[in-house]
């Protein structure tokens, strides 16, 4: 007998009030859909936030030369050509559409001196392409839709968490989970589903994701028998905050670049002169992240453990005007004015690449009726991000994730039956951690699980090492099995926590698998026992998926580039 619980029915469902959701929101609303949205945290409170640096879209306001060929072809050169490239086709067509609708809703960017919507470089960008809000971008496109999706009449459910999705047959049926104030359980009912739920960098020690990012969408997928691709690809942003400890790993804009910030090591060398001499600091964020890793190797960091990042020449005014929150945040969290004194810096692990592989028209997951979008879903940056791209795809496949999510439930005359047995199991795992004896603490499995990640599937990887950290996550996960909490259902963290342990260990296996699969290096997954790209291996995408109750990983073709796009790599080469 399941323990009692409420019931509520959507058309859609969306998992996560980032930008990806609260877009979809707003689009399948207005096509007709009953829409609900979950949040684990609070409506405004969204990892999308840290985004800073702006949203690239190639408006061509600054260097009009600019145009969605060149956007396309430097967001293939840089995720290796291993993209979905007809989702990059899609997002480098509409994300200047995009940032207009944002302008018309409210979105207010910083300007040219004619009034245009100004645009800064970024990493490996060819043109200045990234619309901006100082340094705040992220935040006030979350303003921005969340002031316009609470007038489309979706309801939001906060600080509740989902953590099965559920089936009727094949096709998806509904969500399970709990509120976090009270610990009651709900159901959702729901004809489609759109995952919007981020990313998981919280499996790593050092990183820039809040603790809302702990990869439950891709855990959820995983188990609902979607198909997951590229996951060994991790973005490490080159810069995050490195002292004091207890800010290591806070994210430190690339817009500090990109309004002219300098990277030196401790023998006051432009390092990047070695690396990459033609982009130097805005180089692509994996050629960046590995030179100012094999600085600090090489006994050349700065005393913290990074490297320096000097905007200090420039006018106080100016960085104070476009950098705010840098200003602020080194001044309150570390006691350095940036306008004065180099920040120090070092590495984070940022962003996702890998995640749920879904169709680039339709966002469709290869679940009937389950959607994903933003981070949580894979494909559109191959084996390595550009800054500022993942703004414009949190609205670009939002959008098309809101529309068709709500197309499907328009096709679907009633609810989808949920079986008693799928939500029975659920709640068995949820409520273990209050009946087990077993004594192991939810946190201290997560500590580990950190540690094993930051050891064996870091920046540089290596067979041996990826074969040592998956006989270690499968001892881990026996220990999972055991984590025993304290307290009741009411706001207690530690019970979160236990869940997330879970999603985190399926994750991370799927991190650590399809790395041992790629043996080659490629974007930001660097294998020092096989330091060359394999061209053969970059005519696949890894894929994950369970196979018999095991993880399974295969490597799948990628359909050819049809010639009009291959085209437009050439011309811009
Ligand atoms: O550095 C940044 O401002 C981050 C931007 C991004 O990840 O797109």
């Amino acid at each position: 007998m399941a323990v009692d619980y409420e019931i509520h029915d959507h058309d859609v469902l969306i998992i996560g009030a980032g930008g990806a959701g609260l877009r979809a929101a707003i689009q399948a609303s207005n096509a007709g859909a009953s829409v609900g949205v979950v949040t684990k945290s609070l409506l405004g409170k969204a990892h999308t936030v840290m985004a800073e640096g702006g949203m690239a879209a190639s408006l061509g306001n600054v260097d009009p030369a600019d145009n969605w060929k060149v956007h396309f072809a430097d967001t293939m050169r840089s995720g290796k050509m291993i993209n979905n490239w007809r989702m990059v086709e899609l997002f480098a067509k509409d994300a200047p559409n995009q940032v207009y609708q944002l302008e018309r809703w409210g979105a207010l960017f910083d300007r040219t001196p004619e009034g245009k919507i100004m645009q800064r470089p970024f990493g490996a960008h060819t043109y200045r392409r990234l619309a901006h809000v100082g340094d705040r971008t992220g935040l006030e496109l979350i303003r921005t839709l969340e002031d316009r999706s609470i007038h489309t009449g979706a309801t939001v459910y906060m600080e509740c968490i989902v953590t099965r999705l559920l089936k009727d047959g094949d096709h998806i049926a509904g969500a399970f989970g709990y509120f976090r104030d009270d610990g009651r359980f709900v159901l959702f009912r729901a004809k489609a589903i759109i995952l919007a739920s981020g990313g998981w960098g919280r499996m790593y020690k050092v990183t820039s994701n809040s603790w809302e990012c702990t990869g439950d969408g891709v855990a959820m997928a995983y188990e609902a028998g979607a198909e997951l691709r590229d996951t060994e690809m991790v973005q490490f942003h080159p810069t995050g905050m490195v002292w004091p400890p207890g800010v290591r790993g806070i994210l430190v804009t690339e817009g500090v670049r990109g309004e002219g910030g300098l990277l030196k090591n401790s023998l006051g060398e432009r390092f990047m002169e070695k690396y990459d001499p033609k982009k130097m600091e805005l180089s692509s964020r994996d050629v960046v992240a590995r030179s100012i890793y094999r600085e600090v190797q090489e006994g050349r960091g700065s005393p913290h453990g990074g490297a320096f990042l000097d905007i200090s020449y420039k006018p106080a005014d100016f960085i104070r005007t476009k950098l705010p929150s840098m200003y602020e945040q080194f001044k309150v969290l570390a006691d350095i004015d940036i306008t004065k004194e180099p920040m120090q810096v070092a590495p984070t692990v940022h962003y996702a690449m890998g995640g749920v592989d879904v169709d680039g028209d339709t966002a469709a997951t290869t679940v009937p009726g389950l959607y994903a979008a933003g981070e949580v879903a894979s494909g559109l940056h191959g084996a390595n991000r550009l800054g500022g791209n993942s703004l414009s795809d949190l609205v670009v496949f939002g959008t098309i994730a809101g529309q068709c999510a709500a197309d499907h439930a328009r096709g679907i005359a009633s609810f989808p039956g949920i079986d008693d047995a799928q939500i029975r199991d659920e709640q068995e795992i949820l409520l273990r951690p209050f009946e087990s004896g077993g004594g192991e603490n939810p946190y201290l499995i997560h500590q580990d699980l950190q540690d094993i990640m930051a050891d064996h599937a870091g920046i540089s990887r290596t067979g041996p090492g990826l074969e040592e950290g998956l006989a270690k996550l499968a001892a881990l996960r026996e220990r999972a099995c055991r984590i025993s909490i304290k307290g009741s259902r009411i706001f207690n963290p530690a019970w979160s926590m236990a869940r997330d342990d879970l999603f985190m260990l399926t994750v991370a296996e799927a991190v650590i698998r399809a790395a041992l699969a790629r043996t080659e290096s490629r974007g930001a997954h660097w294998r020092l026992d096989y330091p060359e790209l394999d061209p053969e291996q970059g005519k696949v995408n890894y894929m994950v998926c369970k196979a018999d109750g095991c993880m399974e990983v295969h490597a799948a073709p990628i359909p050819p580039m049809p010639p009009e796009l291959q085209e437009v790599i050439e011309e811009t080469s």
